[in-house]
């Protein structure tokens, strides 16, 4: 889908005023010399003026045209990101992660849930199974889309739900990650904008930096999730082709919008024409009986490109997932076949099998149940423990907790400190590519609320303690 021409030509205009090719008060070329130097309508040239007129970006005057107005403030937008911010980004996320793979870390800075939450005898069982069933042409049978009964299953999910997803729709991809990677790749071209969460989920990043893509950042709050203002204001400001976003359980805040701005986000969407890339891969971990509606359950729902997978949920190592793709389906087809050609074939005979078998919801409910008594065992400890001035979100369902130290603790220091202690932690600066949330962490509450996680997290607690009064110290020196 394209952006309407007299959008695109004030968006153009904009950015020409941000970059001072028209100064403040300056004359912009009548219509008539704009129409034909774009070779747009009249009408359509107009439109775009007066949008920007309406944006009071220009002003007109009566029988003399348009001029920039003297005070254009675009920089309220909230954050860019460049090309060149990125890769520091990703360098220290490298890092962390590394750090994060050692076993004798404690995890709290992991984004994999606790492994022994997993039905891994079934799990086992439906593989050799599938191994052992598998023809010699299933190779072929499983391309791309990927394997039907699976499909089908997860259709069915969809349906239980009330939302209107066929199994054509349906490709099966390794993990949540290739899905997003080939939805990005499916609505963008390198030099495109998309929009995104600020804090994001890491893999955003990467893969925007991957695929060369300029961004813009919404701020989110930590209870009701994106800023539906700033974004509108985003989409009024740049070409913007995509949005990539979550709207349950977000990683890392933990937010979920609210039912009516799930609704009043896709109206935007949609009145923008802008696809929409919706990450949902922790809606199943729910804490309050019902499973929050993703986006794609709307009349928009053909530009809607909702990825997830089992990783989360039921096999973390498998890397199965899948994007309903809507009216992109075949193009995602197309982009997996020319770059990773499919799923493991003998994984997906066997999650279909493990779904086809009955079982998983009632690991769903136990799941679901761990992870909340989980999450309030570790929340409640952080209350208790650490410094007056400490904030920290209270998700229904994922397993993140985001915690705000107060501006003037550095997160990535405590890191170190707590690198050196044996602890993992994520500190904030891995969810942005400024440093604007360094006084924050992400914790993951998923493993065994035990002697040693309690130990570590009064650790963790002592060593945010003494960076506070060394700060205070060297403040009333
Ligand atoms: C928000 C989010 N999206 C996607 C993924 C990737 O999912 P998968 O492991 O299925 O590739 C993760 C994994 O941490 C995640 O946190």
């Amino acid at each position: 889908m394209t952006v309407t021409r007299y959008k695109q030509l004030a968006q153009t205009l904009r950015r020409q005023i941000e970059a001072q090719v028209w100064l403040p008060t300056e004359k912009l070329p009548s219509l008539r010399e704009s129409s034909r130097q774009s070779g747009l309508s009249l009408m359509t040239v107009l439109q775009a003026y007066q949008l920007l007129e309406s944006q009071g970006v220009i002003v007109s005057r009566p029988q003399s045209g348009y001029y920039v107005a003297a005070c254009e403030t675009p920089r309220e937008i909230p954050q860019l990101l460049h090309a060149a911010e990125k890769i520091d980004v990703n360098d220290a996320i490298f890092d962390i992660l590394k750090a994060g793979q050692d076993p004798d870390i404690v995890p709290f800075g992991s984004a994999f849930p606790d492994p022994t939450l997993f039905p891994q005898p079934g799990l086992a069982r439906a593989l050799a199974s599938a191994v052992r069933r598998m023809s010699p042409h299933s190779a072929i049978a499983n391309l791309p889309p990927g394997n039907e009964e699976l499909r089908r299953n997860i259709a069915q999910r969809y349906a239980q739900q009330g939302i209107d997803v066929t199994p054509d729709e349906i490709v099966i991809t390794s993990g949540a990650m290739e899905s997003l990677g080939l939805s990005l790749q499916v609505v963008t071209q390198p030099g495109d904008w998309v929009a995104i969460e600020s804090p994001a989920f890491y893999g955003v990043l990467q893969a925007i930096e991957r695929r060369k893509l300029k961004a813009v950042a919404i701020p989110m709050d930590t209870q009701h999730g994106i800023d539906l203002q700033a974004l509108k204001q985003a989409i009024a400001t740049y070409p913007i082709k995509a949005c990539w976003l979550m709207s349950n359980f977000q990683n890392p805040l933990g937010s979920t919008l609210a039912e009516e701005k799930k609704q009043q986000l896709v109206e935007i969407l949609q009145e923008n024409e802008v696809a929409l890339i919706e990450d949902d891969v922790y809606a199943e971990l729910y804490f309050n009986g019902e499973r929050p509606v993703p986006l794609k359950m709307s009349s928009y729902r053909q530009q809607i490109l909702h990825c997830s997978s089992f990783s989360k949920c039921l096999a973390p190592g498998f890397r199965v997932g899948w994007v309903a793709a809507g009216a992109y389906a075949s193009r995602i087809q197309r982009l997996q076949l020319m770059s990773t050609l499919s799923a493991s074939v003998p994984i997906q005979l066997a999650l279909a099998d493990f779904l086809h078998q009955g079982g998983y919801d009632a690991h769903l409910k136990r799941l679901r149940r761990q992870l909340e008594l989980r999450q309030t065992a570790m929340r409640n400890m952080i209350i208790k423990s650490f410094p007056v001035g400490t904030t920290v979100s209270q998700p229904k369902g994922g397993y993140f907790l985001w915690v705000n130290l107060g501006e003037n603790i550095d997160a990535t220091k405590i890191y170190q400190l707590a690198l050196g202690q044996g602890i993992s932690v994520a500190p904030g600066t891995m969810f942005a590519v400024d440093d604007r949330y360094r006084h924050c962490l992400r914790l993951n509450t998923s493993f065994e609320w035990n002697t040693r996680a309690e130990k570590a997290l009064l650790t963790l607690a002592s060593l945010v303690h003494s960076e506070k009064s060394r700060k205070k110290q060297s403040s009333t020196l």
